[in-house]
């Protein structure tokens, strides 16, 4: 039987959306406020589902301990009260959208993915806007 095991976390950082290939007319143009040069923040909310068949012995998808640990030391280690754009070098030449910081988020976690499970990312930047990443593999 497959199930789906969800975990929610949270993180606070600073980002600037800044494309370094654009005038600063252009950025201003497409990102307005979330250009500002001296960067802003947000409360991010993270909602990370593993989709597998329920191990027999244990009962899990997943062990919540192990999945609360992961995702400590993958994404609120990582990204909680930093700036993306300075503190973070994957984001270096990356624009923090929500869409990449999700995409950045599969990207540390798959590797903890077993074989036959699937992941489903949801991040929410503001009440009103999150972004989804479904169907993740290995
Ligand atoms: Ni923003």
């Amino acid at each position: 039987m497959r199930i789906t095991a969800c975990r929610q976390a949270h993180f606070n950082c600073a980002h600037r959306l800044h494309n370094k290939q654009w005038s600063d007319e252009k950025n201003k143009d497409i990102y307005g406020l979330c250009n500002n040069p001296h960067y802003h923040g947000h409360n991010y909310k993270l909602i990370v589902k593993i989709n597998g068949e329920i191990d027999p012995e244990s009962g899990y998808v997943i062990d919540m301990k192990v999945l609360a640990d992961i995702i400590k030391k993958e994404v609120e280690d990582r990204y909680d009260h930093k700036n993306l754009n300075l503190d973070c070098p994957e984001f270096a030449d990356v624009v923090p959208t929500a869409e990449n910081i999700a995409v950045m988020i599969s990207n540390n976690l798959k590797p903890y993915l077993k074989k036959d499970q699937t992941m489903d990312i949801v991040l929410y930047e503001t009440e009103r806007n999150f972004v989804e990443l479904n169907h993740i593999t290995l």
